[in-house]
């Protein structure tokens, strides 16, 4: 009997091809699904017979991962919990569905991979594969068999499975969007990451240029479509994978691109979590602005909730879900005049948005300006204001008098209130 594993070559999978061979008696079939990991795809192949695996597909998805996933994050300004921009998140089902398609082919509907009971990479990738393939059966061995790093380590040791120096040290999983940086001594909280945790960003301040640098990215309709030179669609040239890569490189040169957060996991753990993700940080940042200045305060403020709703679900595993289809519907609609010119500055490890411009602004300096030439009639402000204020003032007036004639002996008055109690306002004094 076959199964279909996903594999990355990494320790957990690796165990768990052996796992599947000796304990469960499959003929195990390996899929490993590049989105920009920037692995060594052959070496993998290599690993994978050499523990056991009786066939093995390579499947390359950077441009599915980047067109389907990575571009819908963007419009999304997909950030969990503010901060973590999901790349591990949106490359699991991705990889789910691959692994599903590979079982087809090979007339199995066992599928497995190599995540643990305590993650959210479990979550991701039995709720893709079930949705996808409702019969399937799914193994996750290391989490059957309830095991620890330590204990895998020294199971791989005992079979002769290869595990690389970084992998004693941490657990790794980067694609085209990010690096996430596990384990180790990231799990203490109150502790600085070491340097070496670092691959992408540059973190020794030798290093970093003494010199500013800046990003030009050019959007349409929401998404990048040039940064600097690189165009995503550079006939044949470059393209949105290479386009990506070359803002991570630049912005990770840089410094930029460190997240250092405590996250909220699926299962309920709270978990410190270390990330490289200098093209996301940058990316979206530019775009957050390039919408302020394109958008109204109405599509903003909705938009903002949207966001939080669509990275909840692609967080959890929701991928399929298809309230995640409607507010992608809803994100497109908003992204109509999302085109426009983005310059970020970058110094050492900093950076922010400097200029930004389109042709469906609604900043209108005209209106802005305090300075002469300006078209904004200051008259009609103070109406404005009377009646944008009047709930406010009528309920200060209001409750400054009911509290005042009675005072509760419970209750404790607002300062604000103690203070005009005191001063006896509204021509009221403080003994009737
Ligand atoms: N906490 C992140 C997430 O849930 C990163 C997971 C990284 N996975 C790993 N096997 N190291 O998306």
């Amino acid at each position: 009997m076959r199964v279909a594993l996903a594999y990355s070559g990494g320790l957990d999978t690796s165990v768990a091809i052996r796992w599947l061979q000796v304990k469960y008696g499959y003929d195990v079939v390996t899929v490993t699904v590049d989105v920009g990991q920037g692995d060594d795809l052959k070496a993998i192949e290599e690993k994978a017979k050499v523990i056991g695996a009786v066939k093995h597909y390579t499947i390359d998805a950077r441009e599915e991962f980047a067109r389907d996933y990575v571009m819908p994050c963007i419009k999304a300004n997909g950030l969990y919990e503010g901060k973590y921009p999901l790349a591990t998140a949106l490359a699991r089902p991705l990889i789910a569905s691959k692994v599903v398609d590979v079982a087809r082919k090979e007339g199995t509907d066992v599928l497995a991979h190599g995540c643990t009971g305590k993650g959210n990479d479990q979550v991701r990738f039995d709720i893709t594969m079930r949705a996808l393939m409702p019969s399937c059966t799914i193994i996750a061995p290391i989490r059957d068999m309830n095991m620890t790093r330590d204990v895998e380590i020294e199971f791989a040791r005992r079979e002769g499975i290869e595990v690389s120096s970084e992998a004693k040290r941490y657990s790794i999983d980067q694609n085209l969007w990010g690096r996430a940086i596990e384990g180790g001594d990231l799990e203490s909280a109150d502790r600085e990451p070491d340097a070496d945790a670092f691959r992408w960003v540059n973190v020794d301040p030798k290093l970093l240029p003494d010199d500013a640098g800046y990003m030009h990215i050019e959007f349409d309709h929401g998404v990048p479509v040039a940064i600097d030179d690189v165009r995503a669609d550079g006939d044949g040239r470059s393209s949105i994978v290479e386009m990506i890569e070359y803002a991570n490189e630049k912005a990770g040169r840089y410094g930029v691109g460190i997240i250092d957060h405590i996250e909220d996991r699926v299962v309920g753990i709270k978990s410190r979590e270390v990330y490289e993700a200098p093209a996301a940080l940058t990316i979206i940042e530019a775009h957050k602005e390039l919408e302020k200045l394109v958008l109204t305060s109405h599509q903003l403020r909705f938009k903002q909730m949207v966001e939080q709703q669509w990275s909840m679900l692609v967080y959890s595993g929701l991928w399929l879900e298809p309230l995640r289809a409607d507010l992608d519907r809803f994100i497109d609609s908003t992204q109509e005049y999302v085109s426009g010119k983005v310059t970020v500055k970058m110094y050492k490890g900093a950076f922010r948005v400097v200029a930004r411009s389109s042709t469906y602004s609604l900043y209108d300096e005209g209106l802005a300006t305090y300075s002469k030439g300006s078209t904004f009639d200051q008259s009609l402000a103070r109406g404005f204001v009377e009646l944008w204020g009047l709930q406010s003032i009528v309920a200060n007036r209001v409750r400054s008098i009911q509290i005042h004639p009675h005072p509760s002996p419970h209750s404790n008055p607002h300062p604000y209130h103690q203070d005009r109690l005191a001063k006896g306002v509204d021509g009221v004094s403080m003994h009737g």
